[in-house]
């Protein structure tokens, strides 16, 4: 059969709500044109992001009765950490209640001001825990990426020989850590063969530097390697995440992505000297040891997700179906980032957009016009958020897992066919708030 079903059935439904074209254009202007600050129950396809809007299993509704809430030593750690044991390989695993907060502590014990954090792609909040310690994060994407037409296996990777003269020309002792982000999410969601984390662990072992995984995506890069890097054809997801994990000395891990948690985290490290230093830093704002911030549930739920998004099955659906909205709107000529990324599809903004500069945000109106349009929200990846460091002027559609049809996509596909046909009709934003951090989140717009 050439039909790809969704491989879940529905047990338990939530309303979507409509809105008229005028409450929407009201909203807008209440939320100063920033789509975080629009209510949800006035959004009706949500594609913000596909962190912690999974939909759980029964089985991991099953697993939250289980939660053991013992303050210490809960029976639930215990389960949480053998599966993530089994599956990374690392000798201590540190829960946290988001991936933030295990940057924050691994970043705030590992890095110094003066120091060089570099990463195949930072994301928003890497990037920001990295410069909130005094440290300078680095990107060093392939060279391939700068293309966002260009249709290659694996533009997630590192410059490698970016990384060899970034280290001679900082000097060893400067860099405390390497990170590779699989997949790369402000890359375009693209993925990272295993040749190049072991061409980046050659680099790093060699100048004894640690290597960690920003593995959020996880499951989606190891089937992305399955697919289409040689070698792996016969190996399993999970055979495939092991091998990454083992070239790694630790990870951060944000479980409300490839774990179908709606929150939670961890950080893994083999590191036996800086795990008492992590274990403080957590006690102090994050909880004790084994539960760092969740509820004994929580841990249930991320272990059980953990086991399930390696399922084939699975990841063949998400990678299919993501695919299915890139090919559809890039068909009928809406410039994408190519090949479509693993957890969302990025809209190359100002490919589609050349009369709006940069400086009018041609990513944010494109998220402020389609929201307008059909109740769709969605975010820019582009000057908002990384001001003058943007590579691109994206806009991503991130899918949540699990939640939407394939007749909700269609939907999306409409839209964005019609809002690309009246597109030389829309115009640019000017920002007239913004925080000093951060600012994608709460910035306030004026339309130009
Ligand atoms: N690293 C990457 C690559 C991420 O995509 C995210 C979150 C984080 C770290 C932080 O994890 O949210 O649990 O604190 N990304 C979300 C997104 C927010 O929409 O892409 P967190």
């Amino acid at each position: 059969m050439k039909t790809i079903i969704e491989p879940f059935r529905i047990k338990s439904v939530e309303p979507l709500r409509q809105t008229t074209r005028a409450e929407r254009e009201e909203f807008l202007a209440q939320a100063g044109y920033n789509l975080f600050l629009i209510d949800a129950r006035n959004i009706l396809i949500d594609l913000l992001t596909d962190s912690g809007t999974s939909a759980m299993s029964t089985e991991q509704w099953a697993a939250m009765m289980r939660g053991d809430e013992s303050y210490a030593g809960s029976e639930s750690f215990y389960r949480m950490k053998a599966v993530v044991q089994e599956l990374t390989g690392f000798r201590h695993v540190i829960p946290t209640h988001q991936g933030r907060a295990a940057e924050r502590i691994l970043f705030g014990v590992m890095c110094r001001a003066g120091q060089v954090a570099p990463n195949n792609t930072h994301f928003d909040t890497t990037r920001a825990n990295i410069e909130f310690t005094g440290a300078r994060a680095v990107d060093l994407p392939c060279p391939e990426a700068a293309d966002t037409q260009a249709r290659l296996p694996f533009k997630g990777n590192m410059d490698v020989e970016a990384l060899e003269r970034l280290i001679a020309a900082e000097g060893a002792e400067r860099i405390p850590l390497v990170m590779l982000t699989v997949t790369n999410n402000s890359g375009g969601g693209q993925p990272v063969s295993l040749e190049n984390i072991e061409a980046v662990k050659r680099v790093t072992a060699r100048h004894g530097i640690p290597l960690y995984l920003d593995a959020c995506r996880f499951a989606e890069n190891a089937y992305f390697i399955f697919l289409r890097e040689a070698g792996y054809g016969g190996w399993s997801p999970k055979q495939i995440a092991q091998k990454m994990f083992s070239l790694a000395d630790g990870c951060i891990f944000s479980a409300k992505k490839d774990a179908f948690a709606n929150i939670g985290g961890f950080l893994c490290t083999n590191d036996d000297r800086l795990v008492e230093q992590e274990k403080d830093l957590l006690i102090l704002t994050e909880g004790f040891p084994t539960y760092g911030g969740l509820a004994g549930r929580d841990l249930e739920a991320i272990a059980v997700g953990l086991r399930e998004v390696l399922d084939p099955d699975y990841l063949h659906y998400r990678i299919v179906s993501t695919e299915y909205l890139g090919r559809h709107i890039s068909e009928r000529g809406v410039p994408i980032v190519q090949p479509p990324g693993g957890h969302a599809i990025y809209i190359d903004a100002e490919r589609m957009l050349p009369h709006i500069p940069r400086s009018q945000f041609p990513g944010q109106a494109l998220a402020v016009e389609l929201y307008r349009h059909a109740g769709i929200r969605s975010v820019e990846i582009g000057s908002v958020m990384f001001g003058e460091k943007a590579r691109h002027e994206l806009l991503r559609l991130a899918i949540p897992r699990r939640v939407y049809t394939q007749s909700h996509i269609d939907y999306v596909v409409e839209a964005i066919l019609e809002v690309n046909e009246r597109r030389q009709g829309m115009r640019g934003l000017e920002i007239v708030w913004e925080p000093p951090f951060l600012r994608h989140f709460s910035a306030r717009f004026r339309p130009l």
